[in-house]
């Protein structure tokens, strides 16, 4: 795969001060060396999006939130952030569904987040994947077909999407699929979506323990558009250290 527009986003969870917004510098100077058409999209925890946006205003790095709430605008839900409030602060892209999130969101629930996020005109992520107990029991396949086609049923214009295949068993393992598996389940999205006729342009990434050992077996495989990484995000050097390895 060549690294033309590859994304990487990084997705980094409960973790960062308002200190970190330094680390940012190094990424910035990196991501104007010409040779890297990447995409980098930060997606720090709600209190640092300001400040990370305003770090970002004259780079081509853009933010987005880790989540959002169902309903698009304003109400009463304590504790809750909704998609305007994302955009509100410059926020470009919004994570829907991840694992980590599953928990507490059933795919009804992840369906009505995608609209509210598409309602503000916020890219979305929305991450699917299956735990170890699917794969085990062969179900891998009817897992991302339920998550896809239930998060993203009845909307139309998903040119605003990006789906992020994240087997559970390999976020934050140091574990990842092999290049088949990866190859044939990343084809499987992609003719699901088509089968379904939703927008069979969208961009597919994988996430899950990447980091600067795994990237260059990860860039072989050809049908992935780019990245969601966690751990490795949060360290500016290693981080780099991924987006240098992909080029090289
Ligand atoms: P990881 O997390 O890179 O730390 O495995 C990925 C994710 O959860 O998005």
């Amino acid at each position: 795969m060549t690294n033309n527009n590859i994304y990487f986003i990084a997705n980094w969870k409960m973790f960062g001060s308002t200190k970190s917004v330094n680390s940012l510098n190094k990424v910035i100077s990196y991501s104007k060396i010409k040779k890297l058409k990447a995409k980098i999209i930060y997606c720090p925890p709600y209190t640092l999006i300001k400040s990370f946006v305003n770090k970002t205003k004259n780079s081509n790095i853009e933010i987005g939130a880790q989540d959002c709430h169902v309903q698009p605008k304003y109400g009463p839900f304590t504790g809750a952030i909704s998609s305007k409030m994302i955009k509100d602060l410059g926020g470009k892209f919004v994570i829907i569904g991840h694992s980590e999130t599953r928990l507490e969101n059933d795919n009804k629930k992840i369906n009505s987040k995608i609209k509210s996020a598409l309602d503000e005109k916020l890219n979305v992520i929305l991450c699917i994947g299956e735990k170890l107990i699917d794969k085990k029991k062969n179900k891998t396949k009817f897992v991302l077909r339920k998550q896809l086609l239930q998060g993203l049923k009845n909307l139309k214009n998903l040119s605003k999407v990006i789906i992020a295949y994240e087997p559970v068993w390999s976020i934050g393992t140091g574990i990842i699929p092999t290049e088949n598996d990866l190859k044939k389940n990343i084809r499987f999205i992609r003719n699901t979506l088509k089968i379904s006729k939703k927008f069979t342009k969208s961009k597919i990434l994988y996430g899950g323990s990447v980091n600067p050992k795994n990237i260059k077996n990860l860039m072989r495989i050809d049908n992935i558009d780019g990245f969601l990484i966690g751990g490795a995000s949060t360290n500016e050097k290693i981080f780099i250290d991924i987006m240098k390895k992909s080029i090289n």
